[in-house]
């Protein structure tokens, strides 16, 4: 692996900001939509589950109709190079299929099947506490999904490719519509977030503002 200073990982995370007014002349390549595409395939998830599937709405007929149910990203659709939705794995539970078959595709069976299911249950029911309803095992996916969105926006921004993640949409009203699409099953996949990518227009933007690191980080030496 080719390093990158500290200094280049630093000044991406500097230049990255949400930026809800996009150039609408300037579209991502293939080649780097790819490559932000690979880092959220990429990313880590929790047992290593992958629970997500990451949508990307080009067709404007379909942008069009989110405009009224997503206020968060309304003004940038028109332009944005490219919008992916991050889709949540539903009734991600232990005794699902889901695990049964990733469990299976690792070649275990039998007895040693059986103990694994059993330390994900254990897991899921006494640790991290989720199996009270579906909404906290849909939200424990969810929360994997963050962690691509992170990757895809830092990756994006060390292309030099703009990025805002967007929660700000009716999440029942945005699926309705790309269910009605036939883009997914919403009986296995959930809106979890969105993010839009492509390149800041000139418009000025707000300086950096963050809490000082002494508010933020707790040592126990
Ligand atoms: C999960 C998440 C959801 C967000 N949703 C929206 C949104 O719907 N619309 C929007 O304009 N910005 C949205 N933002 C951008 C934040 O407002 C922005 O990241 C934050 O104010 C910090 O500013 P910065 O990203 O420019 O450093 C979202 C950010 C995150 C992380």
């Amino acid at each position: 692996m080719t390093k990158i200073t500290k200094q280049e990982v630093l000044d991406a995370a500097l230049y990255r900001c949400a930026i809800r007014d996009y150039d609408p002349t300037k579209k991502i390549s293939e080649e780097n939509f790819n490559a932000i595409l690979e880092l959220a395939r990429l990313s880590p998830s929790a047992m290593g589950t992958e629970p997500w599937k990451f949508l990307v709405v080009q067709n404007p007929q379909i942008r069009e109709k989110l405009k009224p149910v997503s206020w968060g990203m309304k003004t940038q659709l028109d332009d944005v190079s490219h919008l992916v939705f991050l889709l949540a794995h539903k009734n991600m539970r232990w005794d699902s299929d889901f695990f049964r078959n990733k469990l299976q595709k690792l070649g275990l069976s039998g007895e040693r099947l059986e103990r694994k299911l059993d330390h994900y249950r254990n897991f899921q029911q006494n640790d991290i506490e989720i199996l009270e309803s579906e909404r906290s095992l849909f939200d424990w996916a969810s929360k994997q999904t963050y962690i691509a969105l992170g990757n895809m926006m830092n990756g994006a921004a060390m292309l030099g490719i703009d990025s805002c993640a967007i929660e700000g949409m009716n999440y029942k009203a945005v699926t309705e519509i790309l269910v009605a699409e036939g883009l997914f099953d919403p009986a296995e996949y959930g809106v979890s977030v969105a993010v839009t990518f492509g390149y800041r227009s000139d418009k000025e933007l707000l300086p950096k503002s963050r809490k000082k690191m002494d508010d933020l980080v707790i040592w126990a030496k």
